[in-house]
């Protein structure tokens, strides 16, 4: 059966974790879907990942399009979330043409990064029809305000301001929140301050689903692995089984393991 946002609320409710990754083709959603994986996001991590860029800004609309219509064709039932990228929802103008290209390629969801200034855009996305997913903590497409790849709200002002932020883009409407890399402590308070589902990356054992780069998965992680990664493909003897294991340990609770968390 296929996963919509109601099956994640589900999963939510009775305290059940899901699994998501990221996938970029035909081929990948597949055998990423029929594995069991709930959500397919094609992140724009696909310029560093498939592009060899060093940052994510350089993917453009029209890559998204191509990727999200590629993963559609292969997609077997999961729900699909794609990234909206770099500047594509600069205004809310920009917003709802961008968001609109990506649902007619194929995705049932987007994803944006930011914080409170995407208030408006959410509420005017989500209410025509578009539901979004508000990605918080580390957000790539931020590296140059960050100065860098950071762990976010490590001290206790930071922490309070992304409760808040959580809060008030899941009343401007956001459906789905996305913690990357922030201190598991923080991230469980997220968790329940909410109603809306939250997908961790690097955020610990305590988010409602976590979510990995596919690559970084299957264990081919080019340059500096990071900490919340683990190499599924290590541990078993083809893609499909390592897929069903990360799947199997997101559902078990035993991803992430202490060693792939971030505590303060
Ligand atoms: O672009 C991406 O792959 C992402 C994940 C790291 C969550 O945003």
């Amino acid at each position: 059966m296929a996963v919509t946002i109601n099956t994640l609320r589900e999963f939510k409710q009775k305290g059940e974790a899901f699994s998501a990754l990221t996938s970029y083709d035909a081929t990948f959603s597949q055998v990423v879907s029929e594995a069991g994986v709930h959500v397919i996001l094609i992140g724009d991590s696909l310029g560093m990942v498939l592009q060899g860029h060093d940052s994510t800004l350089p993917v453009t609309m029209e890559q998204m399009v191509y990727h999200v219509s590629c993963v559609a064709k292969g997609n077997r039932g999961s729900l699909i979330m794609a990234d909206m990228p770099f500047m594509s929802y600069g205004t809310v103008k920009s917003a709802l043409e961008n968001a609109a290209e990506l649902m007619r390629a194929g995705a049932h969801m987007v994803k944006l990064e930011g914080t409170d200034w995407m208030k408006e855009t959410i509420t005017a996305l989500t209410e025509r029809a578009v539901p979004v997913c508000a990605h918080l903590g580390l957000t790539p497409q931020f590296v140059n305000k960050f100065g860098g790849y950071k762990v976010q709200g490590r001290d206790e002002k930071a922490a309070e301001m992304m409760i808040e932020h959580a809060c008030e883009l899941e009343a401007a409407g956001a459906d789905v929140i996305l913690l990357e890399c922030v201190p598991a402590p923080l991230a469980a308070r997220i968790s329940q301050a909410v109603k809306a589902p939250v997908i961790g990356i690097g955020a610990g054992p305590d988010t409602d689903g976590q979510i990995l780069v596919l690559h970084d998965m299957l264990g081919i992680t080019t340059g500096r692995k990071p900490r919340f990664v683990k190499n599924f493909l290590a541990e078993t003897d083809s893609v499909q089984e390592a897929l069903q294991a990360y799947v199997k340990a997101v559902g078990e609770r035993t991803f992430p393991a202490e060693e792939h968390t971030f505590k303060a």
